[in-house]
């Protein structure tokens, strides 16, 4: 995992990085709608804390593996927060929505860990509750442009300026491998993570959700809810759990 999410120094500058946007509004709604939700990778938790705000009354669990992601989401104990991730914590049909966000399913680089996650959130769910997860899609090849002229500059809630520095290492298959480089007067020297992110296509994420007792509700192509095309930017999943016998 890279230690952007563990160094609690690092993670301590990640809302910084990634404002709310339109794909936390397109969440909110969902999260809204539900009564109890599970964020599996929930980070510093501010769409759950955004939700309670917001007057959501209903239960709300933020899991993450991450300490220095999870030092950030404990600043509020309004939401459960849970240490760990879906192959350390189980739960059983008690969720009317499981999400990912923040592109936590590209986190899983091979068909077992993305088949082990989308089991454990299927069992997570009640049977009429729905698991929403987006990937970034493949064709239009986004990581090319994640290259050092693109840099980005920012403020750290201390005032002191840092900047983020992406670089692709290597591509194979569907999995780019990439560095970020935090650089800045607030370290001694750069701070450099390193991650695997997969790239799966949008008929891959129907295998796999199909494999693991999913249909597919509704698809989009961006968080305007535009429907998918080939160009689109995203993969935005709602899928449903295909009834099984114990459900009855
Ligand atoms: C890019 S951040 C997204 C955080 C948040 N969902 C958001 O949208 O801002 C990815 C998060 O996934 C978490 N993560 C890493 N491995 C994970 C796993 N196996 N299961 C669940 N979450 C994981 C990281 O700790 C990190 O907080």
């Amino acid at each position: 995992m890279p230690d952007s999410y563990e160094d609690v120094d690092l993670a301590s500058l990640y809302d910084t990085i990634n404002v709310w946007g339109p794909s936390d509004d397109f969440y909110l709604d969902l999260v809204m709608a539900a009564e109890s939700v599970l964020d599996v990778g929930c980070g510093t938790g501010l769409l759950l804390k955004t939700a309670r705000d917001r007057g959501h009354r209903g239960r709300l669990v933020g899991l993450d593996p991450a300490t220095g992601m999870l030092a950030q989401a404990r600043t509020r104990d309004d939401v459960d927060w849970i240490q760990g991730d879906l192959s350390t914590v189980s739960f059983d049909r008690e969720f009317d929505l499981v999400f990912m966000t923040g592109h936590v399913f590209q986190i899983f680089t091979t068909d077992e860990q993305a088949s082990a996650v989308l089991s454990a959130a299927r069992q997570a769910l009640r049977p009429t509750g729905r698991l929403a997860f987006e990937s970034l899609n493949p064709e239009p090849m986004p990581w090319r442009n994640w290259v050092p002229r693109n840099a980005s500059t920012y403020t750290a809630p201390d005032g002191t300026d840092f900047r983020v520095v992406h670089d692709i290492v290597w591509e194979d298959g569907d999995l780019v491998h990439l560095t970020e480089t935090y650089e800045g007067p607030r370290w001694s020297e750069p701070q450099v993570d390193q991650a695997t992110m997969r790239f799966a296509s949008v008929e891959k994420i129907d295998q796999l959700l199909a494999g693991n007792g999913f249909e597919v509700e509704r698809r989009y192509g961006f968080w305007d809810r535009s429907p998918y095309a080939p160009a689109s930017k995203e993969i935005i999943t709602v899928a449903t759990p295909r009834p099984r016998p114990a459900d009855h």
